[in-house]
């Protein structure tokens, strides 16, 4: 008995999110101390749940009269004990913009002045002819003081936005990627604090970006994607003291002009020539007449939409761990962590027209140097231009994945650091151990997902790809949804992944959709549009990710081509067992499991939202699909075509498998992992570890985990890699060879839910039900805290002298199976729990 706390209350996965979606938010909450037995949620006076007797409940769905945009409603959640006692929480949203009346617009784009890269001394830029940076201006008078100001802004391309010089919020690479073609989001920045009385200037640069800049790597075309030069989009609505209202909205009147951002690209890096600045030109008083009038490119309102998660932003800065002199004015700086950003440099004063060049690289060559061959075409170079005086060097509309930095231009290096970006998904989760090289481990994998979360889920940060590849994200998520809260950054990339499912139901490779990449989805990419969907429920209990049309469209897809069940048709580039080491595993086995399984969570997704006739059409075929599977692909009982460790590992995960094989199939793949080391490639190697262990062979899992000979994790960890590599032995065609690449890191999970014991019994939603099972192996300690969807969970055990001792904190409303090393198990409630036992049998 005692009082339960809400805590940690979001309006749709984000606390106190500006300018959400106004229809029908999730409002939800954490909970900390006893059980609720009910809740209560009010908005502003405008709307109540009423009292719910619901004890699982942790959030509610706003369903009282359309909510207004552009308006801030206050909320508050209360939740009775079963004491009696009640307590209270209180937060915001605020909706956004209704309908825009703003136009887009762009710097003349007949006048733009292509810039050819420089390509003197060691840089490496092709000439690509990139624009300057259209730098766009509008001043205007505000009347009396202003209460309140919002503003309403995206872009084709990227921008900054600055109110007299203030930045508005602190986005990066905002609006962020989508299908420009059909969706682009808009920020909501209260910029009331940037205002004054009299004149103002709203002034914005824009750059090429994901719209009309370098992407993927599409030899073919020279950027220009989406578009071929950056527009924008903006409304600033003031509120004056006295209640009434004006708007500065992009249209006419605005000027526009170049200044020293020479070009700025997401691949080749950016240039700053300091001799081309226009000092002033985003505060009041700058004299714009030689500036151009902006141009009106057009009013299509449709694809704009509010920015569903977080936006990317300098996280964090981090100061060299060595700094090199290489040469005359060339200094080799070590960050010692492999990230996804930029640098900020101080640069001296220097004679006008000096160079300073920035070049980035993962890794270092045999001589020392910068080893820049896996960035392939990406330049990764910044450039600046000095016009005399001291300043401070810092591109705004590029990242870099680097560990390296060479500078070269100046004699005496001034402060330098790394400045870290990545989409602002909060913390989750910690996990520590007795072993320093698994903490290293987990450190990885963390960097490798912040590096690899940069508005869409990417393949890497460094060479000319960094895709929203479908498979890395889909093997990485169990393991990036511990780390980190990421429901609001999933529920974004998901809309992406349907704006690129065809109308025939296939779902793509990669997403947001790009030309260049094959369009017809590979099994285990494509069907990440259903996986994802289904882990994400599981884990934050939200039903809306389960978008049951689009995943039957894509099971019906596959059907429609493949009616023996078998899918071999319509396999798109068919990437099988990617990177795996071993001998491959059959394409047609590897796709048929994935087939399976999209058919059988699609059923499930549909009876999670009552639909019980298409529920039991997808549960049908997902049977037929497991019968022909065992048909085609079981050569004995428990043995499979091909013997491979994938190939158990899907039948053994996906439940392909009659009962009476599972114990035999399990015991071959124990003997193959045993025999050969890990033989998974991306398809596989999230499963190895939690399949092993589920069935027996934990020690096993641990064997893994030691191994220190590629292929293994232990061997990247000892060769100083400071992230996940794309390769389990690094060492492959430099055109192939990231140091960033996360789907290794699917092991994490297991780090969580193996060694330390946090997961989520198989049924269970929203980690109502724990499953808390260490499996400690040969180490001494392991503690893992998560911050759940519904409250925190932590584990900490540790042994010595013939002792093992386990506590266990369960959130409120949920319960846990305890599974001891020496085999006992407990059933308990919410609430802190220690277990001792003197048993020493582990893993
Ligand atoms: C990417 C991968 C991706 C793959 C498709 C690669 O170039 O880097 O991570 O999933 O292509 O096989």
């Amino acid at each position: 008995m005692g009082s339960v706390w809400p805590y940690g209350l979001c309006c749709d996965h984000r606390a106190t999110p500006l300018g959400t979606d106004a229809s029908a938010p999730l409002l939800s909450w954490r909970l900390s101390g006893a059980d609720p037995v009910a809740c209560l949620v009010e908005v502003d006076g405008l709307w109540s749940s009423g009292r719910l007797d619901d004890p699982a409940a942790i959030g509610v769905r706003y369903a009282g009269p359309p909510l207004r945009p552009r308006t801030r409603y206050t909320w508050q959640v209360t939740l009775w004990a079963a004491d009696g006692t009640s307590s209270t929480a209180r937060s915001w949203f605020e909706t956004g913009q209704g309908d825009w009346t703003a136009a887009w617009i762009a710097a003349d784009p007949d006048a733009v002045e292509h810039v050819d890269p420089p390509t003197e001394g060691d840089l490496a830029l092709r000439d690509h002819g990139l624009a300057a940076c259209p730098q766009l201006r509008r001043a205007f008078e505000t009347r009396s003081p202003v209460a309140a100001a919002r503003l309403y802004v995206s872009a084709k391309g990227l921008y900054e936005a600055r109110i007299n010089g203030h930045r508005a919020g602190d986005a990066e690479l905002a609006p962020g990627w989508t299908d420009y073609r059909r969706r682009i989001q808009y920020q909501t920045y209260d910029v009331t604090s940037c205002l004054t009385e009299g004149e103002n200037v709203l002034a914005v640069t824009l750059a090429d970006g994901w719209w009309s800049g370098f992407a993927g790597f599409d030899p073919r075309r020279p950027g220009y994607h989406y578009g071929t030069f950056p527009e924008l989009i903006a409304e600033l609505h003031l509120t004056y003291a006295d209640g009434s209202a004006e708007i500065v909205a992009t249209g006419d009147g605005w000027r526009a002009g170049r200044g020293h951002v020479r070009y700025a690209d997401l691949l080749k890096g950016e240039c700053h020539d300091l001799r081309a600045a226009t000092p002033g030109w985003r505060l009041p008083g700058f004299d714009d007449t030689s500036w151009s009038p902006a141009v009106v490119t057009g009013h299509d309102h449709a694809p704009l939409v509010p920015s569903l998660d977080e936006p990317v932003r300098a996280v964090r800065d981090l100061a060299p761990a060595a700094v090199t002199r290489t040469g005359p004015g060339t200094h080799l700086v070590d960050f010692g962590q492999n990230l996804a950003g930029r640098v900020r440099l101080a640069v001296p004063a220097l004679e006008p027209g000096s160079r300073v060049t920035i070049r980035h690289a993962e890794t270092l060559d045999a001589e020392g140097g910068l080893d820049t061959a896996n960035l392939r075409t990406a330049d990764a170079t910044d450039v600046l231009i000095s016009a005399g005086p001291a300043t401070v060097f810092e591109p705004g509309f590029t990242y870099h994945g680097f560990r390296y930095a060479e500078i070269t231009g100046v004699e005496v290096l001034g402060e330098v650091k790394a400045v870290v970006l990545h989409s602002d998904t909060p913390q989750a989760g910690t996990f520590a151990c007795s072993d320093p090289e698994l903490d290293q481990l987990q450190r990885n994998i963390e960097w490798g997902q912040r590096g690899n979360f940069v508005s869409v889920p990417t393949d890497c940060p460094q060479r000319d790809e960094r895709l929203g590849w479908l498979a890395d994200a889909q093997v990485f998520l169990p393991t990036a949804c511990l780390n980190a809260d990421v429901a609001a950054f999933f529920a974004k990339w998901l809309r992406d992944v349907r704006d690129a499912q065809t109308p025939q139901g296939g779902f793509p490779n990669v997403a947001p959709r790009l030309s260049g990449v094959a369009e017809e989805g590979a099994p285990g990419w494509a069907d990440a549009g259903v996986l994802i969907p289904w882990h994400l429920y599981r884990v934050y209990g939200d039903p809306r990710f389960l978008d049951v049309d689009s995943m039957a469209a894509w099971v019906d897809f596959v059907r429609r081509h493949n009616p023996d069940l078998i899918w071999r048709a319509r396999t798109g580039p068919h990437y099988a067992d990617w990177l795996s080491p071993g001998p491959a595993t059959p394409r047609e086995l590897l796709a048929t499991a994935f087939f399976h399984r999209s058919a059988d969570l699609t059923a499930r997704a549909a009876q999670v939202h009552g639909r019980t006739a298409e529920a039991e059409r997808m549960r049908a075929l997902a049977d037929d699909i497991r019968a022909a599977f065992i048909k085609t692909f079981a050569s004995a009982p428990g043995r499979l075509t091909g013997d491979t460790q994938t190939g158990y590992l899907l039948a053994l995960a996906f439940g392909l498998l009659p009962p009476e094989w599972i114990v035999p199939a399990a015991r071959r793949l124990a003997e193959l992992v045993g025999e050969h080391g890990p033989q998974t490639g991306f398809l596989g190697v999230n499963l190895l570890c939690p399949v092993l262990s589920e069935h027996g062979h934990a020690d096993l899992a641990h064997a893994l985990l030691n191994r220190t000979a590629p292929p293994s994790w232990r061997y990247q960890v000892r060769r100083g890699a400071t992230t996940v590599w794309e390769r389990w032995d690094g060492a492959g065609a430099p055109s192939m060879n990231s140091f960033n690449h996360y789907a290794f890191g699917s092991v994490g999970e297991w780090l969580y839910g193996g060694v330390a014991g946090i997961a989520q019994a198989p049924d269970s939603v929203a980690y109502r039900e724990l499953v808390i099972r260490p499996l400690p192996g040969d180490l001494t300690w392991a503690r893992a805290t998560y911050e759940s969807v519904r409250g925190r969970i932590a584990v900490s055990w540790e042994r010595g002298g013939g002792d093992f001792h386990l506590a266990v904190t369960v959130p409120p409303g949920a319960s846990a199976t305890v599974h001891l090393p020496d085999g006992q198990t407990h059933q308990v409630p919410s609430g802190d729990h220690t277990f001792r036992t003197t048993e020493e049998t582990t893993a």
